[in-house]
C-alpha cells in the first residue's frame, strides 16, 4: 500500500471531488493540483494564465506534480488534466503506476463544466473546446492507466467506492496493474 494512488482524466471528471473523498476513505493526504498551484504561486489558475501566460501555468503543474509525487507519505494525487502531454510528467506517472482514470463522455464534461468560469482554457466555445481536448488526451489517459471508472450518470459517493476498492486492489497487488488498460481495443 506504499505507492500514490494518481487521478488522471479531463476537466469536469470529478479528479478533486472524488479524489477527496477517496483519500478520506484510504486515509490518506489528498494534493490537488489546482489547489497547490495556488499554495505554490499564491496565484489561483485563471490569475496564473491572465498574468504569466499558458506555459508558465504548464510548469507550475509539472512541479506540482513532482512534489506530490516525492511526497514521502503515500497520498492520492489529483493530476492536472493536461500534465500528462509532458514527457517528463507521463515517465513520473508510469514509474508510479497505481493510475486510475476518471472517464467521462464529452458530453457528459461539457455538461458539467457549464460556461467554463474559473477554467482560462474554456473561456471562449467551452463545449467545443471540452470536445477537442478530450478526443487528444483519451488515448494518453488510456495508455498511462492501471483502471477506469466511468463517471457518467454516477453520484460522487458512488464513484468514490468504486474508485476505492479497485484502488485497494491495485495497491495491495501490484501485479494487478496493467498500464494501459484504458487503452482502446
Ligand atoms: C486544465 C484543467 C483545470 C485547470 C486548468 C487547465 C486542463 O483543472 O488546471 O484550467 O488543461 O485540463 P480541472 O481539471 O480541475 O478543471
Amino acid at each position: 500500500m506504499d505507492d500514490h494512488l494518481l487521478l488522471v482524466g479531463m476537466m469536469g471528471a470529478g479528479k478533486t471531488t472524488i479524489g477527496r473523498l477517496v483519500a478520506k476513505r484510504l486515509r490518506r493526504p489528498f494534493h490537488d493540483s489546482d489547489e497547490e498551484v495556488l499554495r505554490r504561486s499564491g496565484l489561483s489558475v485563471p490569475e496564473l494564465f491572465e498574468l504569466h501566460g499558458e506555459a508558465a501555468f504548464r510548469a507550475e503543474e509539472k512541479m506540482v506534480l513532482a512534489a506530490a509525487l516525492a511526497s514521502g507519505v503515500p497520498s492520492v494525487i489529483a493530476v492536472a488534466g493536461g500534465a500528462v502531454f509532458d514527457p517528463e510528467s507521463r515517465r513520473r506517472i508510469r514509474d508510479n503506476s497505481a493510475t486510475i482514470w476518471l472517464r467521462a463522455l464529452p458530453l457528459t464534461l461539457a455538461r458539467r463544466v457549464g460556461s467554463g468560469v474559473g477554467r482560462p482554457l474554456l473561456e471562449h466555445d467551452p463545449a467545443g473546446t471540452i470536445w477537442r481536448l478530450d478526443a487528444a488526451r483519451r488515448p494518453v489517459y488510456g495508455e498511462l492507466a492501471s483502471a477506469v471508472v466511468d463517471v457518467d450518470g454516477s453520484q460522487p459517493l458512488e464513484t468514490a467506492e468504486r474508485v476505492v476498492r479497485l484502488a485497494r486492489g491495485l495497491l495491495e497487488d501490484p501485479c494487478r496493474r496493467s498500464q494501459g488498460a484504458g487503452r482502446s481495443p
